[in-house]
């Protein structure tokens, strides 16, 4: 009976050290497996654990990534510095302060710009970039380049980029690219989609929620009067829907763990971009038709497709059209 007992325990020992080293070993090589992955990912710098810029310098640096981070309290309709902008946050869609892998941070910008855009079909300084920013996504007037809030922003850029070389965008930066789907993006797929992840936030209206203080938003609008206007890059939809992919629902959702797939993006993208927001005059823009991209909703273009065609897809003929 004894002997039996002593047995049993033997058995149940050696299979408890089985798991037990799987266990260890599995762990082990899912922590080489990450070490991995974020050696390639740009992850941005702390200024916590930067010490190496000091006085005036770091004073412009913070006052750029407050700036960046709440800009509503400065440039927002109450803001402290002048009332130009929407109400919208630079961080709200430059995730935080345009430091996050895959959260259309600003890696390479300091390492690209000034470059030739086709958009303006002209070489841009990152003034030009960050004002077209506050007259599109912010909807309202640019800061004057001399002033000490440009300074800010650009100092607080630099520092952010100054370990990426010379014209390199390192892995994560900016915006996912996701692949076209086949069809059309459908915004009524994309309200079923909207109504179950995002409406508890942004609100049944797209209308967001302001914070208490109503200085800044606590969940940013989507649509209307105080969104993005329909000259701003998250007015195509394959931006959108990279974005979306990578980072919404917010703080549930990274690039690891998506919680859209992608076709669940672009259908939402569709329904959020056909909801009214406000107009800018694009006219001007994209000199070189031959130049618009694929998902640029407005004509007149070097091609025979549809404005429809153009916003919603499917966009790979159109693709395959200039690809000849
Ligand atoms: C409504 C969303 C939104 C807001 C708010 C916003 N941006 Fe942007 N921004 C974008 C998108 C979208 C892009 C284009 C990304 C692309 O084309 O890959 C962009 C691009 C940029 C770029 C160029 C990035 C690059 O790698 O070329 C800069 C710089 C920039 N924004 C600065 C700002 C600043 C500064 C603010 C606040 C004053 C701001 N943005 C507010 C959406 C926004
Ligand atoms: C848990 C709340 C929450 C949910 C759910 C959520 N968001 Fe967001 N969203 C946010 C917050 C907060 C921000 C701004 C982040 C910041 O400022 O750091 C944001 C920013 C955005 C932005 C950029 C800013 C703007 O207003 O244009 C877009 C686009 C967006 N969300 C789309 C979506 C979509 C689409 C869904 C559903 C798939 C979704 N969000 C679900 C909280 C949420």
């Amino acid at each position: 009976m004894k002997k039996q007992y002593l047995v049993m325990m033997g058995i149940l020992v050696i299979i408890g050290l089985y798991y037990l080293v799987g266990f260890i070993a599995g762990d082990y090589f899912k922590l080489t497996g990450n070490i991995e992955k974020s050696d390639s990912t740009w992850i941005g710098p702390s200024l916590y654990l930067d010490n190496s810029v000091l006085g005036e310098e770091r004073e412009l640096i913070i006052y750029g990534q407050d700036l960046i981070a709440h800009t509503s309290k400065y440039l927002g309709p109450k803001g402290s510095v002048a009332q130009i902008t929407n109400g919208m946050n630079c961080q709200n869609c430059h995730l935080q302060a345009g430091a996050k892998a895959w959260g259309n941070n600003y890696a390479a910008v300091f390492s690209t710009y000034p470059k030739f855009r086709d958009r303006s079909g002209q070489v841009e300084t990152i003034y030009k970039r960050v004002a077209d920013c506050m007259e599109r996504s912010l909807n309202g007037t640019a800061v004057d380049s001399n002033s000490k809030e440009f300074k800010a922003i650009y100092a607080y850029i630099k520092w952010l980029g100054q370990d990426v070389k010379k014209d390199e965008k390192p892995y994560g930066s900016g915006i996912e690219k996701l692949t076209y789907l086949d069809r059309a993006a459908d915004p009524q797929k994309g309200k079923i989609v909207y109504t179950a992840q995002c409406q508890s936030c942004h609100g049944a209206n797209g209308e967001g929620q302001l914070a208490p203080d109503a200085l800044e938003y606590t969940y940013p609008p989507l649509w209307g009067s105080h969104s993005y206007n329909d000259g701003a890059g998250l007015y195509r939809l394959s931006n959108f829907a990279g974005y979306v992919k990578n980072n919404m629902p917010n703080l549930l959702t990274s690039h690891e763990n998506p919680t859209l797939t992608e076709a669940e993006s672009w259908d939402v993208a569709a329904y959020v971009n056909s909801q009214s927001r406000p107009h800018k005059d694009q006219s001007k823009d994209w000199p070189n038709y031959e130049k618009k991209p694929v998902d640029f909703p407005f004509g007149p273009y070097a091609d025979s497709f549809s404005e429809e065609q153009h916003k919603y897809g499917p966009f790979k003929p159109i693709q395959d059209f200039y690809k000849k």
